[in-house]
């Protein structure tokens, strides 16, 4: 396999290695993955994250394995484990099932299904870029704007989906502010999103979740810009938990509410938000500082497609 290399993720000197986004923002620790069953682990506990990152984790740990020598059976065998790794980001099945398919289809010769897995994370780094540039064209000079989570360059292979058009229009000079919802339980916000806005240099606060609708009721957010990890047909879309309340906020308080997300996180084959599969986690994520252990913990929920103002994809805006 060829050399590749983003934020989170790359291909060195014959390695895959993933930045453990767990010891992220003490440590920039890189860890070398050895085998898909290493890489379900990792996308389990969250060291490799977001929905895009994920599918291309997955079909890169596929391809490193073929050249590995596997026989078809090893290779359709990893293939279920890492698809079911996590069940909401449709762009784990996504890009799974292309590796599948360029198996059959080249009948197991190992260069074009390597060649396959390298189209999967040059394309999620080339629509990027078009959703970066098109979502850009909707911010306003001086707008305050607001994401939930990290869906920026951790969670993707290029500059992001939802923080990528923030951090383009920083770099297009249109003097914006982004406001970082720290997200709870896991603080993709206060630890990932932060780091990032930092390194490019764009000027944000940090808030609490539960700060966001004050900071509304107040005038200092003018548009809001999250991700997603699936979008049914009617235009639901599931991401982090707290994406809902905070489109209910905007609705609330007249603030335009973008999604953004690639083609690879709208699925066909799901009618609605109903049908979404949403992630349930370890209690203790929420629990570690409670005096109870009686906790309910989705890692996701669906906002309905009435309260979401446009759908920012690679190829059109919805
Ligand atoms: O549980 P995570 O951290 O993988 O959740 C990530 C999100 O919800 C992101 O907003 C989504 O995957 C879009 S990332 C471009």
């Amino acid at each position: 396999m060829k050399s590749l290399s983003s934020m989170a993720l790359k291909h060195e000197s014959g390695q895959l290695l993933v930045l453990d986004q767990t010891k992220l923002p003490a440590e920039e620790a890189w860890v070398h993955c050895q085998c898909p069953e290493e890489m379900v682990a990792l996308i389990q506990k969250l060291a490799v994250r977001g929905a895009p990152l994920i599918g291309v984790a997955a079909a890169l740990a596929l391809a490193k394995q073929l050249e590995g020598g596997a026989s078809e059976q090893e290779f359709f065998a990893a293939a279920s484990k890492l698809r079911a790794a996590r069940p909401t980001a449709v762009n784990l099945m996504a890009a799974v099932d292309r590796m599948l398919t360029a198996f059959s289809r080249f009948e197991g010769h190992k260069e074009q299904v390597v060649r396959e897995a390298e189209k999967i994370f040059e394309e999620d780094a080339a629509l990027c870029e078009a959703m970066a540039e098109r979502g850009a064209r909707l911010v306003q000079p001086g707008d305050q704007l607001l994401t939930h989570c990290n869906a920026g360059g951790l969670a993707t292979a290029g500059i992001g989906t939802a923080l990528g058009v923030i951090i383009r229009a920083h770099q297009q000079g249109k003097n914006i502010h982004a406001y970082v919802d720290e997200t709870r339980p896991l603080l993709q916000g206060a630890r990932l999103t932060a780091w990032e806005l930092k390194k490019h240099g764009v000027p944000h606060t940090l808030i609490c979740d539960n700060m966001a609708g004050f900071l509304m009721s107040q005038g200092k957010v003018t548009r809001i810009f999250v991700g997603a990890d699936r979008i049914a047909v009617n235009g639901d879309a599931a991401n982090k938990i707290g994406t809902y309340s905070l489109a209910v906020l905007a609705k609330h308080h007249q603030v335009p509410f973008h999604v953004v997300a690639p083609r690879t996180t709208y699925d066909p084959s799901c009618p609605s938000g109903k049908e979404i599969p949403i992630e349930q986690r370890a209690k203790e994520e929420v629990s570690r500082h409670a005096a109870t252990e009686s906790v309910w913990n989705p890692a996701f929920d669906v906002t309905p497609r009435a309260l979401i103002t446009s759908i920012v994809f690679d190829d059109g805006i919805a």
